[in-house]
């Protein structure tokens, strides 16, 4: 049996014994990519600013922040974590002690530069990092993973073994040529087929409208199989850029503003909608495929 063989049995294993302990396939987290082809666009705020909103609706949400270069998603929770992924994946601390809780509530898993070095993890620490990640299935409804920008192997992995996956896209034409590169390759290289748009720094919903438009002509065009959802859009505005100022999140520094009203509707859809899934919806499932990815 080979490492990845193993690895999967382990995997499978785990499933069976946590099916005989009655746990039921129904109450497994969802877990969401929240992603873009070029940065900047605003995914941190967005993951931040949802897992709020959800909270307030009742929803367990834990964040792993997976983006391997500025991570900051503590930073907009004004969180100062002490350890991060790597001391889960050396066994020095469980996935309990490295999570940082908000004032909400929300789990943060910081990823530090951990995320980084999955491609070269041993079995033992696979394991290690996997037997962890099952702990989350019990705390939380919701799990976002708030991936970089861009097509490295790290992001599309991640984006590959979640079971949603947003797309976010401002109007530039970058980053609108981007998100369909990001999606093409997810969808050639990786089989995702479902994808949700969220168009961020708009004046209107025509302009997102617009935005959504043109991806989805492009994907119709070139990629038939893929199936782009537009989930909604948040407009530009200043209280938003206020509340990064202060290490703060919109949502609770103007609750009011448009931004924060337009991020509220926007998490209400999603958490009132059922997932439109990619995968079978286990975290397990999820780990699996980020080690298979990283054979
Ligand atoms: N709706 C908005 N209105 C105005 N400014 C915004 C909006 N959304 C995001 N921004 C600005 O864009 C900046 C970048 O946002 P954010 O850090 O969330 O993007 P990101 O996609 O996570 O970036 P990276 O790719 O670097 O991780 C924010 O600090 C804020 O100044
Ligand atoms: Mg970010």
């Amino acid at each position: 049996m080979n490492q990845a063989q193993g690895l999967h049995k382990a995997v499978k294993d785990r499933a069976l014994s946590r099916k005989k302990a009655n746990m039921s396939s129904n109450n497994l987290p969802r877990v969401i990519a929240v992603t873009s082809g070029k940065g900047g666009v605003g995914k941190t705020n967005l993951v931040g600013n949802m897992a709020v909103a959800l909270s307030r609706m009742g929803k367990r949400v834990v964040i792993i922040d997976a983006d391997v270069g500025l991570a900051n998603i503590d930073i907009i929770f004004n969180l100062r974590p002490e350890y991060n992924i790597r001391h889960i994946i050396n066994a020095q601390k469980t996935l309990n002690q490295v999570m940082v809780t908000s004032e909400h509530g929300i789990k943060i898993l910081p990823g530090g530069s951990g995320f980084a070095d999955l491609t070269q993890l041993g079995e033992g620490e696979k394991l290690n990092l996997l037997s962890e990640f099952e702990t989350l299935s019990d705390q939380a409804d919701i799990i976002f993973v708030d991936t970089g920008a861009g097509i490295s192997s790290n992001v599309l992995y991640f984006n590959s073994a979640c079971d949603e996956c947003i797309v976010i896209a401002t109007r530039e034409p970058t980053s609108i040529t981007d998100a369909y590169a990001m999606i093409k390759v997810l969808s050639s290289d990786y089989g995702t087929r479902y994808f949700k748009l969220i168009v961020n720094m708009v004046d209107s919903e025509a302009q997102a409208k617009n935005v959504y438009a043109s991806l989805s002509a492009a994907l119709d065009k070139y990629l038939n199989n893929v199936v782009l959802e537009y989930t909604g859009y948040i407009p530009f505005d200043r209280k938003l850029q206020a509340a990064v100022q202060k290490r703060g999140l919109v949502m609770d520094s103007f609750p009011d503003s448009v931004a924060a009203k337009a991020i509220e509707d926007i998490s209400l859809n999603l958490g009132n909608t059922p997932a439109r899934s990619n995968a079978d919806g286990s975290l397990t499932f999820f780990m699996n495929k980020v080690f298979q990815a990283a054979d």
